[in-house]
C-alpha cells in the first residue's frame, strides 16, 4: 500500500454489501472496473470524470502498486483500488440496483477448457449483473477475442435481463488502454459489446451484513491437534485444508494454516487455539489474518472444533 488513500481493503470492514455513500463522503455514481491493469484506464477515466466513484478490481499486487503511482501523480481524489478477485467483489460489495456503469477492458480469455472456471464474464456474471447495476445502468466489455464477445453476447441475451447492442468492429475510443495499443500495433481487430440492464435476476451473497467474527469453544482432545496437519474437508460449495499445524514455544497455543474455498474464491488464513479456563479451548481467526468471513471460513471453524472433541 503505497497511497493508503486508494486501496480499500474491505476485509477491514464487516458490513456488506459495502457503504459506498459513506466511504467516498458523497452521493456520487458508481463506476466499476474489472482488471484494471496498470491503471491507465482508470487515471484517464477518473480525470475526465471527476463526479464519479470510481472502483477498481485487480488482482495483481504489481498492478495495484503502478495504478496507485498514476492516481496520486494525476491528482485524482474519486478512486478506489481493490486486490481482490471481481467476481467475488462484484457480487458481494454493491446493494442491489447501485452501480451506473460496470467496465472490462481486456479480460484475459483463458482459452484453455481447462482454464475455463477462471474467466469473468460468463452465465453467472450476468446474474450478478442484472441484481448490482441500476435499471439502465451500462455494461461495457472490450476484447480483441471476437469469440469471447460473442459469448458474452449471447450470455447476455439469453439472460432476458439486458437490451443487448450488436458488438462492434474497432470502434472508435477517446482513450486506449495498454492491451489496445498492444493488440492495434499488432494489427488485430478490437471488439465492443454494450449491454444495459432491464430486468432484475436473483443472486445468493456470500457475505452477510454485521457478520460475527467465527470462533467455537470446546474440550478438547490434544493429541488430536497435530494429526490434522493435511486433512481436507469438502462439504457442499465449500472446501478447507489444514496446510500445517504450529505449536507455540512457550505456551499451549496451537496455530493452523488454513486454504479455504467458496466454489472458486480460494482464501488463505491462520486460526489460533488456546485454553481458556474450566478445561475449554477457543478457536478463533487470528489477529493477523483477515480473510472475508465467508460460509468457508465460519464452516472451517466449526469443523475443526467438532473433530478436535
Ligand atoms: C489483459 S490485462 C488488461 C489490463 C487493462 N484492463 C488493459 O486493458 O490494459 C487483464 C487484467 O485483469 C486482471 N485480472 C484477471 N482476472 C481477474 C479477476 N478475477 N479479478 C480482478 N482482476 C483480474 C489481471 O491481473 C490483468 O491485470
Amino acid at each position: 500500500m503505497i497511497y493508503p488513500e486508494f486501496e480499500l481493503k474491505p476485509q477491514f470492514l464487516n458490513k456488506f454489501p459495502l457503504n459506498w455513500d459513506e466511504i467516498f463522503g458523497n452521493y456520487g455514481p458508481i463506476h466499476v472496473e474489472l482488471g484494471f491493469g496498470n491503471g491507465e484506464y482508470a487515471a484517464y477515466y477518473t480525470s475526465k470524470n471527476k463526479n464519479i466513484n470510481y472502483i477498481g478490481f485487480e488482482l495483481s499486487i504489481t498492478s495495484m502498486v503502478k495504478a496507485q503511482r498514476k492516481l496520486k501523480r494525476n491528482g485524482i481524489k474519486n478512486a478506489k483500488l481493490i486486490l481482490c478477485d471481481a467476481r467475488f467483489g462484484v457480487r458481494e460489495f454493491f446493494s442491489d440496483d447501485s452501480i451506473d456503469k460496470l467496465i472490462m477492458n481486456f479480460p484475459v480469455p483463458w482459452y484453455k477448457n481447462s482454464q475455463a472456471h477462471r474467466r469473468i464474464i460468463i452465465k453467472d456474471f450476468f446474474n450478478v449483473l442484472s441484481v448490482v447495476l441500476k435499471y439502465n445502468g451500462e455494461f461495457e466489455l472490450v476484447t480483441d477475442q471476437e469469440w469471447y464477445a460473442i459469448e458474452a453476447y449471447e450470455n447476455a441475451k439469453e439472460s432476458g435481463y439486458f437490451k443487448v447492442n450488436d458488438i462492434e468492429k474497432n470502434p472508435k475510443r477517446e482513450f486506449l488502454t495498454r492491451y489496445e495499443k498492444k493488440w492495434i500495433r499488432f494489427n488485430r481487430d478490437i471488439f465492443r459489446l454494450k449491454v444495459w440492464k432491464i430486468k432484475k435476476g436473483k443472486i445468493t451473497r456470500l457475505l452477510r451484513s454485521e457478520d460475527d467474527m467465527p470462533h467455537a469453544v470446546g474440550k478438547i482432545t490434544e493429541q488430536k491437534v497435530l494429526e490434522l496437519k493435511g486433512q481436507v474437508f469438502k462439504e457442499d460449495n465449500k472446501i478447507f485444508v489444514v496446510k500445517n499445524v504450529y505449536k507455540e514455544v512457550n505456551g499451549d497455543a496451537y496455530i493452523f494454516k488454513i486454504i479455504s474455498s467458496d466454489d472458486e474464491f480460494t482464501q488463505h488464513y491462520f486460526l489460533v487455539l488456546y485454553p481458556k479456563e474450566k478445561m475449554k479451548w477457543v478457536l478463533k481467526l487470528d489477529s493477523e489474518s483477515n480473510p472475508y468471513r465467508t460460509p468457508a471460513v465460519k464452516w472451517s471453524v466449526k469443523k475443526i472444533m467438532e473433530v478436535l472433541e
